[in-house]
């Protein structure tokens, strides 16, 4: 499994024109590696980590995920992609309001056609192992940022993806 950006270059419109926030990137992450991107606010960390998950498209410059280029591909075949093989932290966690901690998580692989039964047993183990079984039913609002933020971490681990892309994890 490996991850490659090649020249990447990302803008945002601004006013009349556009601002390069990413300009020219080239990125690497191989099987079995840990990278930390760091930099100030407002460097272009969270849209990096867009372009690498597939969220969203650069102006120009490719995306390579496991050999295979991902430019040009359609809607709905960078959702299987990120569905099958990525797994994505959002740095506001980006929690459905409505559901519990456990419904998180089940609900990543009802999106991946797994059973719902099945699915209870891996997303509380996931959720203990990062201390949270004491809110395995508690809603959002129920939970702290850090807790919140745990359940998001574990949300994207749940369909054991290839790669986990993380943005901030330890924010809160
Ligand atoms: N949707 C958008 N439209 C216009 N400008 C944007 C948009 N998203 C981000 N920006 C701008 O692009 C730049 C990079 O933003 P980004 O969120 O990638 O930074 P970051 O390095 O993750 O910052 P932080 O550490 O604060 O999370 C910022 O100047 C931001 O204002
Ligand atoms: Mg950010």
């Amino acid at each position: 499994m490996s991850i490659c950006l090649r020249n990447i270059v990302l803008s945002y419109p601004d006013g009349d024109g556009h601002r390069r926030v990413l300009d020219d990137v080239d990125f690497e992450v191989r099987r079995g590696e840990f990278v930390a991107v760091t930099g100030p606010s407002g460097s272009g960390k969270s849209s990096l980590l867009a372009v690498a998950g597939l969220l969203i498209t650069p102006d120009s410059g490719r995306v390579v995920i496991d050999g295979s280029d991902m430019t040009g591909l359609d809607r709905d075949e960078r959702t299987t992609v990120r569905r099958e093989k990525l797994g994505f932290v959002f740095q506001q966690s980006n929690l459905l309001p409505s559901l519990t901690a456990v419904e998180q998580l089940q609900m990543m692989s009802h999106l991946a056609g797994d059973s719902v039964r099945e699915s209870r047993a891996r997303a509380t183990d996931l959720l203990c192992s990062l201390g949270l079984e004491g809110h395995l039913d508690r809603r959002p609002h129920q939970l702290s940022g850090g807790q919140r933020q745990r359940v998001a971490i574990a949300r994207g681990l749940m369909n054991d993806p290839s790669v986990l892309l993380v943005d901030e994890p330890t924010s809160a």
